[in-house]
């Protein structure tokens, strides 16, 4: 087996590594005590499993849709009907299933470019918050869910790119990705990231290996600088965990 992260919870599989995510996130949701509360979607393939679940018989009425906001991490600049979106893939994985109120689902807008696409999110996340400075106190996402690319990026804040230093604004654009599809992006920054409740990383499969190895060998990747008001978590299935 390779070096795992700190907080690192082994699972089975890909399947084991949703159920325990629905249940954290319920678990989240349960501790808000009839609050509202903002979770943050990360894209991309892996998550697509845990938001079928969570749409699913067994789950869909356990989940308090009325008091979930839906937020997203990150975004390819295209249409959000086009397969490379990571609203299609959400809107696709509830299905309508979910009652999720029109309300409480704040895409990232992407048919301005990618820097217009960044201030608009941004001015969405502040109204939501109802300030223009965080205060670690008061995190604005209950639950951050990430997934690590193979180059060790998160959300989009790829190796080697502008984004990763920025430290006032919540929201970067990301005019050329580093890893395909190589589409410019909209992501939140390392700030926006930690003001949450919680982080959740999922990582499913052999070909995160090398990013988590990598990682355990201490190398300098995006991944590794994510934080949280709370505790950074790895839910991590055992093809990734393989030597
Ligand atoms: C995206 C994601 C990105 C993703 C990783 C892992 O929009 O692509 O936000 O950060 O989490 O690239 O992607 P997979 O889950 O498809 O391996």
């Amino acid at each position: 087996m390779i070096s795992l992260p700190p907080n690192t919870e082994l699972m089975a599989d890909a399947e084991a590594t949703a159920h325990a995510a629905a249940e954290h996130l319920l678990a989240m949701a349960e501790s808000a005590e009839g609050e509202p509360i903002a979770i943050c979607l990360s894209g991309g393939s892996t998550p697509k499993r845990l938001y079928k679940l969570l749409a699913s018989p067994g789950f869909v009425e356990r989940v308090p849709w009325a008091r979930i906001h839906w937020f997203f991490g990150d975004d390819r600049v295209v249409p959000w009907d086009d397969a490379l979106s990571n609203v299609r893939m959400v809107r696709e994985a509830f299905g309508h299933a979910a009652p999720v109120p029109a309300t409480h689902l704040y895409f990232i807008p992407s048919d301005h470019g990618a820097e217009a696409g960044a201030r608009a999110y941004e001015k969405t996340l502040r109204d939501f918050y109802g300030a223009g400075e965080l205060d670690l106190e008061r995190p604005l996402f209950d639950l951050v869910l990430l997934g690590l690319g193979s180059d060790g990026h998160t959300a989009s804040l790829f190796p080697g790119k502008p984004a990763l230093s920025e430290r006032t604004a919540w929201v970067a654009p990301v005019p050329e990705a580093g890893l395909e599809p190589f589409v410019p992006r909209i992501t939140l920054t390392f700030p926006a990231l930690a003001s949450s409740r919680s982080v959740l990383f999922l990582v499913n499969g052999a070909s995160k290996r090398e990013p988590l190895q990598r990682l355990a060998d201490g190398e300098d990747l995006p991944a590794r600088h994510v934080e949280s008001a709370g505790r950074v978590t790895w839910y991590v299935d055992r093809d990734a965990a393989a030597a």
